[in-house]
């Protein structure tokens, strides 16, 4: 609706080009997956290599090559005890699969997580969804589970107490929650409560990995090293699904480790050959070309180009992200649209329509962006870690132009209703 639909039909490197031939900086990345680009050459490369060499794609018998590969990267790459590896193609089947590790372990059943923690949309985690209009139209849920605010402690120890919880999850940094940071210490001391309460810690890194936020795991930031990592999105290069639940070798055993046991968990379409391939590769180029430092230093370029060029904005109540990993809060702010509009409308409208309305004004500035999924109001700002120092430049300028709009009551809602009286003519098609 309101013009949104483009066929996207080619992409490269940081650029998505549509079906009319209009070119578009991709400061979306599908949701954090695109960390090498579009179509990075050497991944593509290895993938033609793979195919010409008539791999067995899946072996369900006996080790396969691929997985074994993969899963010595990724060993190679985390702190112990991490060291196992259980493949999976999609982020809510990685979490799951941390989930039952948990349950599996402690001979337990109930569940933890975050208010505003976004873990996939599968029935299995919509357990643990943190926003309650996506989960009640399918309650009751599969799991007994229970939610506490993301950065509290205290809650978390309360939730914990009788040692009756299996698992807490949680987002180094709730990405679809509206870029929401932890205060510092949080997962650290959430870990030392888990270990107290016999709780295991799977920290989901489905969006947050392979450097988006400025290291390779968003964990090396946060003093600990958590008891299940997850991971899935940009593991995939942006070409084939694959996600990875890592964890020690003692959990692994206490879950799953003997003759009883040993086929709990399984997948026919784990561990593919070129989806190992293109895991590997990845991981490769993320380290080749220092993408988790780019991360950090273009992230921290845009922050500031971004908090700059929207100080004092009406409409802007935060600018915050860690690594290219950005979001924009619109809402309510005591510089503005006082008088005009009531806190709660200002604030009503960020929720349901500004954010979107962004994200629209800025595809017809040639940006693609998406505001975060359980907080319309904010804007998500996430490209390729592979983008230029003139690329974020020019993201951040489109941004603060777009945003100039509304600095002015009177011009924004001009513009909206233009656009909605346009797409009213229209008849509301889409
Ligand atoms: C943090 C996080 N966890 C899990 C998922 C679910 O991943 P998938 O869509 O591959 O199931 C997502 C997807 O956006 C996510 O952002």
């Amino acid at each position: 609706m309101l013009g949104y639909g483009r066929v996207l039909v080619r992409g490269r490197g940081s650029w998505l080009w549509d079906s009319e031939g209009r070119s578009y900086l991709d400061a979306l990345a599908g949701y954090g997956t695109f960390n090498l680009g579009h179509n990075h050459p050497r991944l593509l490369e290895r993938l033609r290599e793979v195919l010409a060499a008539d791999p067995v794609h899946f072996v369900h018998t006996g080790p396969a090559l691929g997985a074994g590969a993969l899963g010595q990267a990724l060993a190679g790459r985390v702190a112990p005890p991490l060291e196992l590896t259980l493949l999976s193609s999609s982020g809510a089947e990685a979490v799951e699969a941390g989930l039952k590790v948990a349950c599996a372990a402690t001979r337990r059943r109930e569940v933890v997580y975050c208010q505003g923690g976004f873990h996939g949309t599968n029935l299995g985690v919509l357990s643990i969804m943190g926003a309650p209009r996506m989960r009640r139209p399918f309650e009751a849920m599969l799991a007994p589970a229970r939610a506490v605010p993301f950065g509290a402690l205290e809650p978390l120890e309360r939730a914990l107490r009788g040692r009756k919880v299996a698992a807490f999850v949680v987002e180094p940094v709730q990405a679809e929650g509206g870029v929401m940071l932890p205060p510092p210490g949080y997962l650290a001391a959430a870990q030392e409560l888990c270990r107290r309460a016999g709780t295991v810690l799977v920290l989901d890194e489905v969006q947050t990995g392979l450097g988006r936020t400025g290291t390779l795991w968003a964990y090396q930031q946060e003093g600990l090293v958590p008891d299940v990592l997850v991971l899935a999105k940009a593991l995939s290069g942006g070409v084939v699904p694959v996600a990875a639940t890592l964890l020690s070798r003692e959990l692994h055993d206490r879950a799953y480790g003997g003759m009883d046991r040993f086929d709990l968990h399984g997948s026919t379409f784990a561990g593919g050959a070129l989806a190992c391939a293109a895991a590997c590769a990845t991981l490769e180029l993320v380290d080749d070309e220092g993408l988790a430092e780019r991360s950090r230093t273009l992230g921290a370029r845009l922050l500031q180009a971004l908090t700059r060029g929207l100080a004092g904005h009406p409409l802007v109540k935060a600018v915050r992200g860690r690594g290219l990993l950005v979001g924009i809060e619109l809402g309510h702010t005591e510089r503005g649209l006082r008088g005009l509009m009531t806190r709660a409308l200002v604030d009503g409208l960020s929720e349901r329509v500004f954010g979107q309305w962004l994200a629209l004004e800025l595809l017809e500035r040639g940006v693609l962006a998406q505001p975060a999924a359980l907080r319309w109001n904010v804007l998500k700002l996430e490209p390729p870690l592979i983008v230029d120092e003139a690329e974020v430049d020019q993201l951040a300028r489109v941004v603060v132009e777009a945003l100039e709009v509304c600095r002015e009551p009177a011009r924004m809602m001009a513009a909206i209703a233009r656009r909605v009286g346009r797409q009213w003519r229209q008849g509301w098609a889409y």
